[in-house]
């Protein structure tokens, strides 16, 4: 089976109201799906939902065929460390480190791996950030800002990459360049989620949906 993530009938409540309701959705490898809406529809806790960042109310969530429900907390950690790479809104960079180290930190954790440092050099440089490598967070701009996070999100080659308004606040060539990168993922067999407001970006998936009152429509592109 191809499909790296199943959503099945999932829910999400706060309180009184619900956010998502009986929404179904398949991500397939290796292709781009974005999901458009309006502010405040649901689509971040649905990618966080997706990413097995918050739990939701009722449904089930296979990833990679293996339903992640029946898993507990540290079970579910270790699968949203295999398969996930997140670009959030916030890049949620380490000030005191450069980029190249914010780039290889997370992935050093878990993976210390000499070749480590050249893939991140390499993504880097991919990205066209080859001289900006020992720039600290606070000297590089908001476009060289989310290539840094979306280098650490792809360092580990994850199966699926999430991101959330990637190309938010960029002026258009920017907004270009990153979604350049994410869409390349794809070449690698890496499933992108796309959180957007970008009607360009939109427009280059593969699939795009419409998150209103909590349940995807299939948008004609
Ligand atoms: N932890 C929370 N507790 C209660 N309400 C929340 C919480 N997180 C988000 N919401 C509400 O859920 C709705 C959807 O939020 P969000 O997923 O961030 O939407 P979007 O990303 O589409 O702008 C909003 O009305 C928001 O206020
Ligand atoms: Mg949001």
């Amino acid at each position: 089976m191809n499909n790296l993530i199943e959503l099945q009938n999932i829910s999400k409540r706060y309180g009184e109201d619900t956010i998502l309701s009986n929404l179904s959705l398949t991500v397939k490898k290796g292709t781009a799906l974005a999901i458009v809406g309006d502010s405040g529809g649901g689509k971040t806790t649905l990618l966080s939902i997706m990413g097995l960042l918050q739990n939701t109310t009722s449904g089930r969530i296979l990833i990679d065929n293996l339903d992640v429900g029946a898993l507990n907390q540290q079970e579910q950690a270790k699968i949203r460390g295999k398969y996930f790479g997140f670009v959030f809104q916030r890049a949620r960079l380490i000030n005191s480190l450069t980029a190249l180290e914010n780039v290889m930190v997370p992935a050093w954790l878990t993976l210390k791996d000499k070749t480590l440092e050249n893939r991140a050099i390499g993504l880097l440089t991919h990205f066209n950030m080859e001289h900006r490598l020992n720039h600290k967070p606070q000297q590089l701009s908001l476009g060289q800002l989310r290539r840094v996070s979306l280098a650490r999100a792809l360092l580990l080659n994850p199966p699926i990459l999430l991101a959330d308004e990637p190309t938010n606040d960029l002026d258009p060539s920017l907004a270009t360049s990153v979604a350049d990168c994410l869409l390349q993922a794809r070449n690698t067999g890496t499933s992108v989620v796309i959180i957007t407001h970008d009607p360009a970006l939109a427009a280059r998936a593969d699939e795009v949906f419409n998150l209103q009152n909590g349940q995807l429509y299939r948008v004609a592109h």
